[in-house]
């Protein structure tokens, strides 16, 4: 998609579609109003013919406006202009980029940013427009060999009309960084829906090379078997001891600012297929275990987005990226392993495997002396039955940390809810026969798998997020969402503010 700001009359330009929005009870914004007197009243009459209403999500393509320079018309409810949030301008812009993919249009434009959103400017607008339609024009094609299939989309190109010159250089931030949003995003999709048989380990690292060798201010090290051996990562070696496939630790620093700057780390888990190991998972979906990589695959797209924004901030991706399989070289339950950190472990349930690879990135964290450390993880299936699909799960160690990513959750839509990690939760991991035990029972399992973490973490600020409910849609709409890609870029904005 080609995108560009637009500043001039109405009048003067012409497209494909002219995007407009209506509030409830019909009634026009101030774009729409001009366009209804041009055509003598025309979406004022449709607009009740069709009893549409103006809702947030509703819309109304009306597809051939004779004797005009826009063929088509999209009119796209906003609900009402007093309650207009960024929850209802979100519903509108899904409904919108979906109704104008449909339309056949080649090229639009939209006014549709003219409306006021409570708490948000423009720039917030233009890029969560670029999000909507980017998310609508989505699909994975990668696989598929039947040319109807890999049409490409008609829509070619979006531009952003402004009536205010004064507006445009916010316009453009906005622009600017959501298409470098929703390229980390499509990047992350990209290698989220490949299956395990092509998307395993080295080929996660192989991407994380070709983002290195793509941006100048990215360094990346991949470290081998031999490597971890030599660390001594005993946790995260001994997920990987049951697969063929060789593990990997992939290092990305992207410096932006000086090198004495302290970094903020992001920690991605990568399992490329996680069949539960000796706890074998059962086989009802098990096909979504590939998508156990989310995290690591949005640190490599959250790279990226830095890297095209240029932050003049020092960020460092850390990606373990493994497979978790039954084997008779396998993890077993009752196994005791040592971490990098010393602590020996009781694998009780070879399943809770995510955790055995994250303790040891978080030790590994430490050489960075970070700012901050944030980790994000399909970590539990407890996290989808406490908060279902909507939000992620938040937990973490330092107060203005979690505040603030929350913040960055509401302004980028890709929301956090945060749960406790109390010290008595702690007593859950308690073994008789090493340090820690890697499960914590039936009870609380998002929250005693984020203890298990916080025992890796005292050194550094440390937040932990469980993506599990939110990285990929399940059912018929099945596929990578790109979460949180849009947290974490929003996060690292702020931070270089
Ligand atoms: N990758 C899974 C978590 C998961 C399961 C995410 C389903 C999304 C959907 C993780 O490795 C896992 O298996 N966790 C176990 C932990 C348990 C053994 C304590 C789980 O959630 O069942
Ligand atoms: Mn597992
Ligand atoms: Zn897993």
């Amino acid at each position: 998609m080609d995108y560009a700001i637009k500043c001039d009359d109405l009048e003067n330009l012409a497209g494909d579609c002219l995007v407009l929005g209506v509030y409830q009870k019909r009634k026009l914004s101030a774009a729409t109003a001009v366009v209804d007197e041009m055509l003598g009243g025309l979406v004022t009459r449709l607009l009740k013919r069709d009893d549409v209403e103006g809702k947030a999500g509703d819309v109304m393509l009306i597809n051939h406006v004779p004797r005009h320079q826009f063929e088509r018309l999209l009119l796209v409810g906003l609900g009402k202009r007093e309650t207009l949030d960024a929850a209802a301008y979100r519903k509108a812009l899904a409904a919108a980029s979906k109704a104008l993919k449909d339309s056949g249009a080649k090229t639009a434009l939209s006014a549709l940013h003219e409306a006021e959103v409570k708490g948000e400017d423009l720039a917030w607008k233009i890029r969560q427009s670029v999000e909507a339609l980017e998310n609508a024009l989505y699909r994975f094609t990668q696989l598929k060999t039947e040319t109807e299939n890999n049409k490409p989309p008609r829509l070619a190109k979006l531009q952003f009309w402004l009536a205010n010159v004064q507006d445009v250089a916010a316009a453009e931030t906005g622009l600017k960084q959501g298409e470098a949003i929703t390229r980390g995003m499509r990047l992350t999709r990209e290698m989220a829906n490949l299956p395990g048989n092509i998307c395993t380990p080295s080929y996660l690292a192989e991407q994380a090379e070709k983002l290195g060798r793509a941006h100048k201010k990215i360094k990346v090290n991949i470290l081998d078997e031999a490597d971890l051996e030599e660390l001594r990562m005993g946790a995260f070696l001994s997920v990987s001891k049951g697969s063929r496939q060789p593990a990997t630790l992939i290092v990305m620093e992207y410096q932006g600012a000086s090198a004495k700057a302290k970094p903020i780390v992001l920690i991605g888990k990568g399992l490329t297929f996680d069949a539960g190991g000796i706890s074998l998972k059962p086989a009802a979906n098990m096909d979504e275990m590939k998508y156990d990589m989310c995290g690591g695959a949005s640190v490599i797209g959250t790279l990226q987005v830095a890297a095209e924004l240029g932050l003049p901030i020092n960020v460092v991706g850390l990606v373990p990226a493994s497979e978790n399989l039954p084997d008779g070289n396998a993890n077993k339950p009752g196994d005791i392993v040592t971490s990098m950190s010393g602590m020996a472990i009781e694998i009780l349930n070879t399943d809770a495997e995510g955790r055995l690879l994250l303790c040891d990135a978080l030790t590994y964290a430490k050489r960075y002396e970070p700012a901050a450390v944030i980790d994000v993880a399909t970590l539990t299936g407890a996290c989808i039955v406490a908060l279902g699909r909507h939000p992620s799960g938040l937990m973490g160690n330092d107060e203005d940390l979690c505040k603030t990513l929350i913040r960055a959750g509401e302004k980028s839509g890709d929301r956090l809810w945060r749960l406790p990690l109390w010290d008595e939760y702690q007593e859950q991991l308690k073994s008789n026969f090493a340090d820690v035990a890697n499960i914590g029972g039936p009870d609380g399992g998002t929250i005693t798998a984020a203890c298990f973490l916080s025992r890796f973490a005292k050194d550094f600020k440390w937040a932990h997020v469980d993506i599990a409910g939110t990285a990929w849609k399940t059912g018929t709409e099945k596929g990578a969402t790109g979460r949180p890609v849009p947290l974490l870029s929003q996060y690292l904005i702020d931070q270089a503010q």
